[in-house]
């Protein structure tokens, strides 16, 4: 009798303590970004970086709680990006998503996490209307979203000005695939490369998924511009690029951020040698404080490189967990204020892998850095 009471009581014990174990709140954060599909190099790679700050933060002994990583795949696809939006808003337990990295998927997933007052941090999107619709007098809630990469209208007019001043380019075809990226990033381009008094030859779109483009390029061709622009992903420029030497074409090629990959050398082949890209933000060779990261990246993830929004990945989610941390667990309950998360943003000023990052009243970075890169034996070497 005795011995049964005292397995009653064990058994009790037991059951109290792992019932207050398994009671450790947990606090999600989600990335919403493609991981299956044509371009999933580069948001696996952000998925990466997520994994790190996640690691990190939780055994930095800092918390109380749990940071939980949830990983939502919108394919690069504007419609499922708002059903993903959608579902992640649906969580009670997320209280911050880093995403996404098409412009044409963040644009409208920002309006259903503004609509369920939920902390968005972009570490890809460059086209400067994600941020700009939040002025706008149909945007009715809270100004939610915020970016630590710079802009197109940034990124655009830095590659005008260096093909005009440095490269003595003066006539472009400019390319873009319809997208507010690649097509926002060749209109801010081709502002400032008349306002430099270059010329643009022509101004054309195709769509993207595309695999030939030689009709498109043989009319380029007899053009002769100095320089092809284009706008868009590593997928539909890496094989304009490759077409268009097939062609024998000698313009030089030159586009932005999406191409910053190793991806791009994989679907240009020989053809990537002499390409410059662009890209938002220094490279993280060269920022002291990202040395770090890319040890650890190197240490976690071995042979897989970086792709080129990884560590802006890493930053959003090292931010989102500060804010959550400062501003949003409230003292004495698990509930999160997701206002003041909001808030806590707009006074934030971070030192991390990316150097400093503040907000703008758009909720854009203030830090403007841009580098350049031209191809050379299949790496990207930087020129400033
Ligand atoms: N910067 C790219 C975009 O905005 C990835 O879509």
């Amino acid at each position: 009798m005795q011995n049964k009471l005292k397995s009653l009581t064990l058994i009790f014990i037991l059951t109290v303590f792992f019932s207050c174990k398994s009671k450790e709140k947990v606090y999600r954060v989600a990335i919403a970004v493609p991981l299956t599909g044509d371009i999933a190099a580069m948001g696996q790679g952000m998925r990466r970086g997520a994994e790190l700050a996640i690691e990190e933060a939780n055994q930095s002994g800092r918390f109380k709680y749990k940071i939980e990583l949830r990983s939502f795949d919108d394919r690069a696809d504007p419609k499922e990006a708002v059903n993903v939006a959608n579902q992640i808003s649906a969580d009670p337990n997320i209280v911050a998503v880093v995403g996404h990295l098409n412009s044409g998927c963040s644009i409208p997933a920002a309006q259903i996490y503004a609509r369920n007052n939920l902390l968005m941090i972009t570490p890809a999107a460059t086209n400067p209307k994600l941020t700009l619709q939040q002025l706008e007098p149909s945007w009715k809630w809270n100004k939610n979203v915020f970016r630590v990469n710079t802009t197109d209208d940034v990124q655009g007019q830095f590659a005008a000005q260096y093909l005009i001043q440095n490269l003595k380019i003066r006539t472009v075809a400019i390319i873009h695939d319809k997208t507010p990226y690649g097509q926002g990033l060749c209109e801010e381009f081709q502002k400032e490369f008349v306002a430099k008094n270059g010329l643009v030859l022509s101004f054309d779109g195709i769509a993207v998924g595309e695999k030939d483009f030689k009709a498109l390029l043989t009319r380029i061709k007899t053009q002769n511009p100095n320089a092809i622009y284009f706008g868009g992903i590593y997928n539909e420029g890496g094989l304009i690029a490759k077409q268009a030497k097939e062609l024998g074409i000698k313009s030089l090629f030159i586009s932005g951020d999406a191409l910053q990959t190793k991806e791009f050398f994989k679907v240009a082949g020989a053809a990537s040698e002499g390409a410059y890209i662009t890209n938002v933000g220094l490279p993280p060779e060269k920022i002291p404080s990202a040395l770090t990261f890319l040890e650890k990246y190197k240490n976690k993830f071995q042979a897989t490189d970086l792709q080129p929004y990884d560590h802006y990945t890493y930053e959003a989610f090292m931010i989102a967990i500060l804010a959550l941390e400062k501003a949003g667990v409230q003292p004495d309950s698990d509930a999160v204020d997701h206002s003041k998360m909001i808030e806590f943003m707009r006074t934030l000023r971070y030192d991390g892998v990316l150097g400093t990052t503040e907000f703008d009243e758009k909720g854009d970075t203030k830090n403007k850095a841009i580098s350049i890169y031209v191809v050379k034996n299949k790496s990207f070497q930087a020129l400033n």
